[in-house]
């Protein structure tokens, strides 16, 4: 029986290299100053509430049981986790979050991170950083039917404050990027919520495959060259923030944005709409983040000037869109990956 001990993971937030980690491309995602912690011990069985509502979700050690909700992240990372020889035992704690939903954050992702290094931990069970954020990645899949690339459970595991994971996701090498202490990354939602599961990221990604496989139409050509010219633009950005040319990240951040609109149509009108609005009121970059189809836009700003310009975006996107209804933001720092908190 351990203790009582207090778990933390944190959401992500990419910058740039989007659609890019399911064919072994290069992104740059940040961990943020926001996330999920689990305050648990050994059971029995695993027994956890949330601080979001609903039901008690309880489980056996290796995660079989009834489960809807959250819960399903729950059973499907201690069933990955059962499957890679992790000793059956339970974990009974709660779980608090400071994460934004339906934004694009990765709260389901930061829930698999948090849970597996609770669990790995009771169980004394270790597995090293970059499986675990592997283990989580098949936990998505099997939890909800995504088929997702590894940048979010990875940025969530590696992520380190001040700094972006610069990934290359074929070899899954990586270094940490320090991102300019001027800058604050400010996230605001389209107020669509994004359903990954019911969206096309599953068709994109077929497409992407598709076309990797030498099956070439207009469609799939259009989806290969948002692919190569994204990579591109994630090895510039690198370039441009290792030599404080932050001057340069704006047409970078523009230009991922309209190949994301273009070539790879995944953008919405309120996302392109946030987007504009963000450079007219004076952000460094900005660009949607995250899968699309909805879901929030980053821009990168003035710390000094963050609150001013979330406030003038949100006003102007109101008098734009003629949606009065409020939009959801934040503004946030390049946080420090998952870990034991005590
Ligand atoms: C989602 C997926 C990631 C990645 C992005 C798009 O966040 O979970 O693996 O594919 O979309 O860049």
């Amino acid at each position: 029986m351990t203790g009582q001990r207090t778990y933390y993971a944190p959401g992500r937030v990419n910058l740039i290299g989007e659609h890019t980690d399911y064919s072994g491309g290069f992104v740059l995602p940040c961990a943020i100053d926001r996330g999920i912690t689990l305050c648990g011990s050994s059971a029995e069985r695993i027994s956890l509430r949330s601080d979001r509502g609903g039901e008690r979700v309880v489980l056996t050690a290796d995660g079989q049981g009834e489960t809807d909700n959250w819960g399903r992240y729950a059973a499907a990372v201690a069933q990955e986790l059962a499957l890679a020889g992790r000793p059956p035992v339970g974990l009974e704690g709660w779980l608090r979050s400071d994460l934004p939903d339906g934004i694009g954050l990765s709260s389901s992702a930061a829930l698999e991170v948090c849970l597996a290094l609770a669990l790995c931990d009771v169980a004394e069970f270790a597995l090293p950083t970059i499986d675990l954020a592997l283990l989580c990645q098949r936990a998505e899949w099997r939890a909800v039917g995504v088929p997702c690339g590894v940048m979010d459970q990875a940025a969530i595991v590696l992520g380190r404050r001040q700094h972006a994971l610069f990934l290359d996701c074929a070899s899954l090498s990586y270094e940490h990027v320090e991102l300019p202490a001027e800058l604050a990354i400010a996230i605001v939602g389209s107020g669509e919520r994004r359903e990954l599961a019911s969206s096309g990221y599953a068709d994109r990604r077929r497409e992407v495959e598709c076309g990797l496989a030498g099956d070439m139409d207009d469609t799939t050509s259009r989806r290969l060259r948002h692919v190569e010219s994204e990579n591109r633009r994630v090895l510039d950005t690198v370039a441009a923030l290792r030599a404080g040319r932050n001057d340069l990240l704006g047409d970078l951040f523009l230009q991922s944005h309209r190949s994301l609109r273009d070539d790879f149509e995944v953008t919405t009108q309120r996302l392109d709409l946030l987007v504009s609005l963000s450079y007219e009121d004076g952000a460094v970059a900005a660009r949607m983040t995250g899968a699309g189809f909805g879901g929030a836009i980053v821009a990168l700003v003035p710390n000094d000037d963050a609150r001013r310009f979330v406030g003038s975006v949100l006003h102007r996107f109101a008098d734009r869109s003629g949606d009065s209804k409020p939009l959801r933001w934040d503004v946030v720092q390049a946080g420090d990956g998952a870990c034991r908190l005590s």
